[in-house]
C-alpha cells in the first residue's frame, strides 16, 4: 500500500496569530502552492491561530492541524474546544495523546483513545502520539508501553478508521532534548506498531502513516524518514522557522 509521506510541525505554545499568518505566507513564498515531491505538510499551530492559518493556506496543498481537542461537540464546558470546532475551522488533523498532554494535563490512555474516536467522528485525522519515558526505555519496556498505549485506541476505533489515522512514535526522552534513538531502533518500533495495528485490523495497517518524532532536525530528518516503516516526522522546535520546515520537506530520500 502506498503511503503519502507526511511532515507535521507541532508549534506547541508558540506564535501569535500574526506570527502564524506570516509563517504561512513565508512557507508559500518558499515552496509555492504545494509541498514538494508529492509530500504532505501539516502545520499545527496553537488553537487561536488554526483558523487564520487555514485561511492563509486556502487554495494551496498545505494542511493544518490542532494540538489537542476536548470531548463532546458543544456544551457547558468552559475553555473546551471540540473536534467539531477544529474541523469547521478548516483543519484536517489533530494531535491526540502528545506526551506533554499526558504528563502535564493528566491524559490517560483511555482518554487519548476517546479523543482519537471523537476526532475521527468529526472527519479529522488523529495523529496519535505514543512513546516511552526514559525510565521505561532503560528498563527495556518500550514495546510493552507502546502496546499498552495503543490497545484502547485499537479497541475503540472501527477498522476502517485506520485509513485516516496517523501514529507518531515519540520517545519522551527524545522530545526537546537533542537526543534521538538510532534510525534502526525507531524503524524497528515503527514496524512493531504497524504489526500491532495489523493484528487488530488486518490489511488496513498498511495504509497507516507512522511518523517518528523527538528532536528531529534538518541535520537528522533524512536518516529517519528514509527508513522503510517510517513515513515522515512530527517536528517540534525545528519546525518553528518556515525556512527550516520548508527545507525539511524537500530532503531527498534514498
Ligand atoms: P521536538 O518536539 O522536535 O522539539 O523534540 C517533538 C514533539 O514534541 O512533537
Amino acid at each position: 500500500m502506498t503511503r503519502v509521506p507526511l511532515l507535521a510541525g507541532n508549534w506547541k505554545m508558540h506564535k501569535t496569530v500574526e506570527e502564524s499568518r506570516a509563517y504561512a505566507r513565508h512557507l508559500i513564498d518558499l515552496l509555492g502552492a504545494d509541498p514538494p515531491l508529492g509530500r504532505e505538510m501539516v502545520v499545527i499551530p496553537p488553537f487561536l491561530s488554526v483558523w487564520a492559518v487555514c485561511r492563509q493556506f486556502a487554495g494551496t496543498g498545505f494542511q493544518v492541524g490542532a494540538q489537542n481537542l476536548d470531548l463532546g461537540r458543544e456544551g457547558a464546558m468552559t475553555g473546551a474546544v471540540s473536534a467539531y470546532h477544529i474541523a469547521e475551522a478548516g483543519a484536517r488533523y489533530v494531535i491526540v495523546g502528545h506526551s506533554e498532554r499526558r504528563q502535564f494535563f493528566g491524559e490517560t490512555d483511555d482518554v487519548v483513545a476517546e479523543k482519537a474516536k471523537a476526532a475521527h467522528a468529526a472527519g479529522l485525522s488523529p495523529i496519535v502520539c505514543i512513546g516511552e519515558r526514559e525510565d521505561e526505555f532503560d528498563a527495556g519496556k518500550t514495546e510493552e508501553v507502546l502496546s499498552r498505549q495503543l490497545a484502547p485506541v485499537l479497541a475503540i476505533l472501527p477498522a476502517t478508521a485506520w485509513e485516516r489515522v496517523v501514529v507518531a512514535y515519540e520517545p519522551v526522552w527524545a522530545i526537546g532534548t537533542g537526543r534521538v534513538p538510532t534510525p534502526a531502533q525507531a524503524d524497528h518500533l515503527a514496524g512493531f506498531i504497524r504489526q500491532a495495528i495489523f493484528s487488530a485490523v488486518g490489511q488496513t495497517a498498511g495504509a497507516v502513516r507512522i511518523l517518528y518524532g523527538g528532536s528531529v532536525s534538518l541535520a537528522n530528518i533524512q536518516t529517519f524518514w528514509g527508513m522503510p516503516d517510517i513515513d515522515g516526522a512530527l517536528v517540534g522546535g525545528a519546525s518553528l522557522k518556515a525556512a527550516d520546515f520548508a527545507r525539511m520537506a524537500a530532503v531527498p530520500l534514498e
